[in-house]
């Protein structure tokens, strides 16, 4: 801490520093104006700001530039595109007056059906925490801080404020804290927001060692933890665990807890500057860091942005017989209201007011220079098919060479503060779809949604283009694409399950009363697909060009490595086809001779390549050696187990082009300790202990035929078996004693000791 904050914070009374880890209101910190304490504004921001102020007593929603969900932007795989995606967002947050956004989102997507899931990045650690670090990095650039949310395990809305999640430690160290790990380490957000829920027992916001001793202690976060809004259960305890600012204000109510607590000697006065330390900090560094000037323009700029990072998002599902893209001279048809209305934004706390709206009928109109028939096909005020509509529809479609029809989900199914109950996109977008595909074999369904939705008509359509939620200036976007003006380029983030039940979470989620059991472990998404053999509709990481790509040529510098030792691979890759376009390669890793349940495959890289017709690019990757750990919980930290690794490199999960095997050496040996209740299985598979044992049965012949009693040798390994399970303890008991105590003692002690 600086002078200048020690200064302050000795001249501060414990009203004030109590006062001041309160907010002031919704939006803004507490000031203290007599020692020249400014207040800094705090506005919501996954996808784009939105800042309230009061105009005339009232609370409004100041339009901002509405990007692309999470959900989508994920979808990019393209860490600098995360980065231009942040500096647009904190140059508007800057010319807005907004000291931090709240966002990004980081966590994981554990069933499709989380309300919120359009404001989480992936299913997959890596894939969420690089892209949200990335996102971070572009914001914090511009002088304008973020808030990480929601720390940690908030994975399903449903009794979101309440719901105990227990999870077991791999899975929380592996899965749930990894993605934020990976955003703590290369974003540095200046702040994180601490989730409602309680994980395995305890809220979030009053355990010490989630929000102290893992986030600050483990990963080196410096900065202030936020509560998310309301989530203060007992405000002390919170303080003491390390959650430093409560939001929004709650009035004197917790402010004088503290003040008692203090009074009381319940509480260290330290403990009260440490937090009060850290948030004269950021309240100085974001007044300190708030950018000069930002042009007048930014938000006709950031228009512009949006179009262009939707475009880089967008994911091609299915395009048989290259049905896409269309010519420009083709009789097209629009089908469905949302090519008119666009099904943009999520809804809830990131709902955005936008600057301007594009629609997919106009846009698309504009690039084809002329009107194209239309008509609306559903309502968007009820979810049964209406004949009428559908009749009008099937007429126009009829008469086209090829009909898009824009269909999803509407903003009533998906949002912030309730799950959705199934996968299931309305009745009637779905009857639609299946009447065009009847009257018209090439049909097109682009798809808005903030996450997977069933596709039972599927086989009927020709392409279909996932746009999740493309923002404000996503129809466009979606229209170039279309055309091929641009080539899609993006892939998905999560796995598209063909029915909810498939999903690993499904017979836990959302869990019964106040408690979600986190039954599949380290199995979510598509490390769960890929070891039960369930084809997903469509797998993570998938994406399809109007190009195509060539893998070849992998080297590895080496087949053996030490544990802890970073891995260079380089592969090529060929565009094949005969346009320009970009490719995401992925590089997943499984322990090939692991248990069970270290088996799955797990992303651990990957890069997007742009490569013109015909090119081809070598790609040089460095695998970190921690890529190999896995959560020990014996140990209590991250080790590597010593075998065989594969390296798997591919254009999704299950399209692996390129493998190689790897030799790890480690001496993370887990130290195991013996004892009584050792079973015979364990003994003898540690060399020393392999020759003890033989010594023992050499030494008590009698001993041993008591224990088999009666059973044969055989000279097979049946005796060998039948006692692997035998515990120590009963070698002296089965014996009668031949075999003493104090002989199993000595034994268990020269093992431990060895
Ligand atoms: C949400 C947060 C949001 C906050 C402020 C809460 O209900 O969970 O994500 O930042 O409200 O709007």
């Amino acid at each position: 801490m600086n002078e200048k904050i020690n200064a302050l914070i000795s001249e501060m009374t414990l009203e004030e520093k109590a006062n001041i880890l309160s907010g002031k209101d919704f939006w803004h910190t507490e000031p203290v104006k007599r020692l020249g304490i400014p207040e800094i504004m705090v506005a919501d921001g996954p996808a784009g700001l939105r800042k309230q102020e009061e105009v005339k007593g009232a609370l409004t929603t100041v339009p901002c530039t509405c990007f692309p969900s999470e959900s989508l932007l994920a979808c990019s795989w393209d860490t600098d595109l995360m980065e231009s995606f942040g500096k647009a967002m904190g140059e508007e947050a800057g010319f807005e007056g907004v000291n931090i956004v709240l966002g990004p989102g980081c966590n994981i997507k554990r069933s499709p059906v989380c309300g919120r899931n359009f404001e989480y990045l992936s299913e997959d650690p890596y894939l969420s925490g690089v892209m949200a670090g990335h996102i971070i990095k572009g914001v914090q650039a511009e002088g304008v801080g973020t808030s990480l949310k929601h720390y940690i395990a908030n994975n399903q809305e449903h009794r979101r404020l309440s719901v105990n999640a227990v999870i077991d430690e791999r899975a929380l160290r592996e899965i749930y804290l990894k993605s934020f790990e990976y955003a703590v380490k290369i974003g540095k957000p200046w702040t994180v927001m601490c989730s409602y829920n309680r994980v395995n027992s305890g809220y979030v916001c009053e355990s010490r060692r989630l929000l102290t001793d893992i986030l600050r202690n483990e990963w080196g976060f410096d900065g202030i933890v936020v509560s998310d809004w309301g989530a203060v259960n007992d405000r002390v305890e919170c303080l003491k665990a390390g959650l430093d600012l409560e939001m929004p204000s709650s009035g004197m109510v917790n402010t004088q807890k503290i003040i008692n607590a203090v009074n009381e000697a319940e509480l260290d006065i330290e403990t009260v500057d440490k937090s009060v330390g850290r948030l004269l900090e950021l309240i100085f560094k974001a007044v300190e860091n708030k950018a000069e000037k930002i042009s007048a323009d930014i938000k006709d700029i950031n228009h512009k942005r949006a179009r262009k990072i939707a475009g880089e998002c967008i994911v091609l599902l299915k395009n048989e017989q290259n049905m896409l893209p269309l010519s420009k001279s083709e009789d097209i048809a629009f089908i469905g209201m949302f090519a008119k209305q666009s099904r943009f934004e999520g809804g809830g706390s990131s709902h955005v007011i936008p600057t301007r709206l594009e629609s997919a009928y106009d846009e698309m109109c504009k690039l084809l220079n002329r009107e194209i028939p239309f008509a609306p096909g559903y309502s968007l005020n009820s979810d049964i098919p209406d004949e009428e509509l559908i009749k009008e529809a099937i007429k126009i479609a009829s008469g086209a060479q090829k009909t898009v029809i824009f269909a999803g989900l509407p903003e009533n199914y998906e949002s912030e503060g309730y799950d959705r109950k199934h996968m299931d996109m309305p009745a009637s977008h779905i009857c639609l779809i299946n009447e065009i595909c009847k009257v018209n074999r090439n049909v097109i369904v682009v798809l808005s949604n903030g996450a997977p939705v069933a596709m039972p008509w599927i086989d009927n359509a020709g392409a279909v283009m996932e746009g999740y939620l493309w923002g404000q200036a996503g129809a466009g976007a979606v229209c170039e694409l279309l055309l091929g003006i641009s080539n899609p380029c993006g892939k998905l983030a999560e796995s598209f399950p063909v029915a909810l039940e498939h999903n690993p979470s499904y017979l836990n989620f959302p869990g019964e009363d106040d408690e979600v059991y986190y039954r599949e472990s380290v199995f979510t998404g598509y490390r769960y697909y890929g070891r039960k053999k369930i084809n997903p509709l469509f797998c993570f990481g998938h994406g399809l060009s109007y190009t195509s790509f060539e893998y070849s040529a992998l080297r590895l510098e080496a087949k053996v490595f030490d544990a802890g030792e970073d891995i260079l691979l380089n592969f090529k890759v060929k565009n094949s086809g005969d346009r320009q376009g970009k490719e995401i390669y992925q590089i997943y890793i499984r322990n090939a001779e692991g248990e069970l349940n270290k088996q799955a495959s797990e992303l651990k890289q990957f890069g997007k390549l742009e490569l013109a017709a015909g090119e081809e690019k070598e790609v040089t990757v460095k695998i970190e050696g921690s890529a190999f750990s896995h959560f020990c919980t014996r140990e209590q930290a991250f080790i590597v187990e010593e075998g065989e690794f594969e390296i798997l490199i591919g254009a999704s999960s299950e399209d692996i082009r390129l493998t190689a095997g790897v030799k790890i050496n480690s001496a993370d040996k887990v130290k195991k300790v013996y004892h009584k209740n050792s079973t015979i299985g364990d003994i003898k598979e540690n060399p020393a202990g392999k020759i003890l044992f033989k010594e023992l049965e050499e030494q008590y012949p009698e001993a041993f035929e008591m224990i088999f009693n009666g059973m044969e040798d055989d000279g097979s390994d049946f005796r060998d078996k039948m006692i692997h399970y035998t515990v120590l303890r009963s070698l002296v008991y089965f014996s009668k004693g031949l075999i003493s105590e104090q002989k199993i003692e000595e034994l268990i002690n020269i093992l431990n000791n060895n």
